[in-house]
């Protein structure tokens, strides 16, 4: 998705359909360290492609492993254990997944064969605690300096020094499972004996430990184990690449699309493609905290459907330790439920992305909800008066995905609100599409879906504007015009006489028209330079003027509004198509200015123009468009007026969101 400042979504009344998860961040990071440590090559498939990863496979760049694409596959050329780049300062944005297990594996690496590597990473992830690990790799003898606060990145890992590695490893499991996965992950690269790691305190998010385990065994590195308080890496362990490897969707964000299934699917299921039964990831567990709200679910080996069962849901008291990512959606639930719900065993939370009780409670209470928060749980109650607001997302991927679930207050209120999401960008840590995939499976009334129609004459500037908005806001455009253009277009490519409406009218629906990209195919041609040309214009002007070419072409522009908005311009989009629109604007660029805009245009394209003559034929085609009888240009009574003869486009579509921001409950 662009880069947007919010994401307004509108009520939502239902889902259905079916989605395919992107590729688990677990796994995905583990499965790339582990092929960069071994040898030879790993083909990954299905490999999440977000921030997360990027920053991962960045650094095996940078570290010298062969890193590159075969159709939809990331190939990994590994080191084998052997240091390729001896100096690499590596930033890891946000991801705990990408600096634990590499700090440990290069602190071991710089330690035994000789090396200096910095690892850093965003603001946030220099408050992420790390000092437990970094304790453990000092204890075996790795020499790690601290460059920010002690306890947090960044560091610099340097060698080479003597590791003592018959005393066993010992590590904290109480504050952040990757900590023990870092050093099971690093620890085969020094493996001479057995290495006995010994877990302090009581491991947490255990599921995630054995993500850890069994993809150590897939690349040849069977650990033993003593319950969940001691590890052994075999002595003479060594990696060996699979050579291919299969990345499973991901069971976290599977869960916003069993809470959608549990709130919203009454008649057909969600079909989630990607986890299912078999699935290794612990998060997947997060089916049996919705079945028990009231979800229906059926599973597969590598699907899950979900619909409503119970409804409202049902409020439930959870032990969270072992879905830590997945149980955030809960809360949303929550509030759909029947009595309060209480998570609990959550401490991890508050060292995540953000500090995620604090931050669920405070948005859910911007909704309205009553929310208690202690150390290491969260209570929701159920919420009936809610609230329209703006869901800061503190840049935490799921804290956006969760609010997505709060669009569907209508199925519980009669007085529906949007819920606005900021910084909605945020999602590409694990699931870039996001917003798009969940666009795929809902429903919305129409009537509920933003529009904010621009109309005036010809050459004022309409499309520039309307494509500027729809771009900031994240809405879908319909340039009205071009269907027109193309309606004129066809006929005259047809023959026919365009003064017979009838005739014009009776082959609009037989156009195989496809909007895609900014580009307008009809059947296999891309028509779109054609569309533009000032010839096509005059057509369409000609076309435009009867009443059945009107009808014909007016299901058409309905059908442009969509999810999660339509920006439509043209010369009736506030008048005839859009009369509801919750915006409208009308452009009244004099004459002469937009005679200078097309002259400039069509120079800067190389076409010789002379203005006078451009603007004789703009007066023309807007005398034309103003007093035809079928919907005439004319301003809408309730539209604001926008002479933009003397602004920038900057300063026309600061206008209009200024205007669109007046609008919105927010
Ligand atoms: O916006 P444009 O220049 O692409 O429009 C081409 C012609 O199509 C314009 O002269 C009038 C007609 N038109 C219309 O009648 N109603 C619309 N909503 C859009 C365009």
């Amino acid at each position: 998705m662009f880069k947007i400042p919010f994401l307004d979504l509108p009520p939502l009344r239902g889902a259905a359909g079916a989605v395919r998860l992107p590729g688990s961040k677990s796994i995905s990071n583990r499965v790339l360290l582990l092929a960069a440590l071994s040898e030879g090559k790993t083909v990954v498939r299905d490999l999440l492609a977000s921030d997360d990863t990027a920053v991962m496979l960045d650094a095996l760049r940078a570290l010298g492993c062969g890193v590159w694409n075969e159709g939809d596959a990331v190939v990994i050329d590994g080191l084998g254990g052997r240091l390729r780049a001896r100096e690499a300062k590596l930033f890891l944005g946000n991801a705990g997944t990408a600096m634990r297990p590499l700090t440990a594996a290069l602190a071991l690496l710089a330690a035994t064969q000789g090396a200096s590597f910095e690892v850093s990473g965003v603001a946030r992830m220099h408050e992420r605690p790390i000092g437990d690990l970094v304790d453990a790799l000092r204890g075996l003898g790795c020499e790690i300096d601290d460059l920010g606060n002690a306890g947090y990145p960044p560091l610099r890992l340097r060698g080479p020094s003597t590791l003592a590695l018959d005393a066993p490893v010992r590590v904290r499991g109480d504050v952040s499972s990757q900590f023990l996965t870092a050093l099971l992950l690093a620890l085969p690269l020094v493996a001479e004996h057995d290495i006995r790691v010994e877990v302090i305190g009581e491991l947490i998010s255990k599921p995630y430990i054995e993500i850890t385990l069994a993809l150590l065994e897939r690349f040849g590195i069977a650990v033993k184990r003593e319950g969940w308080e001691a590890f052994i890496i075999p002595a003479a362990s060594r990696y060996r690449s699979p050579g291919e490897v299969f990345v499973e969707g991901d069971a976290s964000s599977a869960s916003y699309f069993v809470g959608l299934g549990a709130i919203a699917a009454t008649d057909a299921p969600i079909r989630i493609e990607g986890v299912g039964s078999e699935s290794l990831q612990g998060d997947v567990r997060f089916i049996e905290a919705a079945a028990a709200m009231g979800a229906q679910i059926k599973t597969g080996p590598n699907w899950l459907e979900v619909r409503r069962g119970a409804w409202p849901l049902k409020g439930i008291t959870l032990d969270c330790n072992h879905i830590p990512d997945a149980a955030m959606t809960l809360t949303v639930m929550a509030l759909y439920a029947d009595g309060a719900t209480t998570l609990t065993n959550i401490a991890s939370w508050r060292v995540k992305e953000t500090d995620r009780i604090a931050a669920m409670a405070a948005e859910l209470r911007k909704l309205g909800a009553t929310v208690d928060e202690g150390p290491d749980w969260i209570r929701v109650e159920p919420l009936k008066d809610w609230k329209a607001a703006a869901i800061h997302t503190y840049d935490d991927h799921r804290v956006a995905m969760c609010f997505s679930l709060a669009a569907f207050n209508g199925l519980v209120t009669d007085a529906a609100v949007p819920v606005r999401i900021l910084e909605p960008h945020c999602v590409a840590k694990t699931f870039p599409d996001y917003f798009e995939t969940l666009f795929g499976v809902v429903i919305a009334n129409a009537a509920d879906v933003p529009v904010i129609t621009i109309d005036g004459p010809t050459a004022s500037g309409k499309g520039t504007l309307a494509d500027e908005v729809g771009k900031a806001l994240g809405f879908g455009v319909l340039d009205s015009g071009a269907l027109y253009r193309v309606a004129g277009l066809a006929a005259r490519r047809a023959g026919l006489n365009l003064d017979d409406g009838d005739a014009v009218a009776a082959i609009v629906p037989t156009l195989q028209l496809r909007f895609g990209d900014g580009h307008v195919f009809l059947g296999q041609e891309d028509v779109s330079a054609r569309l533009r040309a000032e010839a096509t214009g005059l057509l369409a002007s000609q076309v435009a003027v009867h009443p059945q070419v009107r009808k014909a072409l007016h299901q058409l522009q309905l059908d442009f509004r969509r999810l999660p908005g339509l920006v439509a311009d043209g010369r009736d989009m506030g008048t005839a198509i859009f009369p509801d629109a919750s915006l409208k604007v009308f452009l009244i660029a004099s004459a002469a200015t937009r005679a200078e805009r097309r002259h400039k245009q069509l120079i800067s394209k190389g076409i010789s123009a002379n203005i006078d003559s451009l603007r004789e034929d703009l007066e023309a085609r807007d005398e034309r468009d103003k007093n035809r009888s079928a919907s005439p240009l004319v301003p809408a009574q309730d539209a604001q007026l926008l002479d933009n003869s003397a602004l920038t486009i900057e300063a026309s579509v600061d206008q209009v969101l200024d205007w669109w921001q007046q609008r919105r409950p927010f």
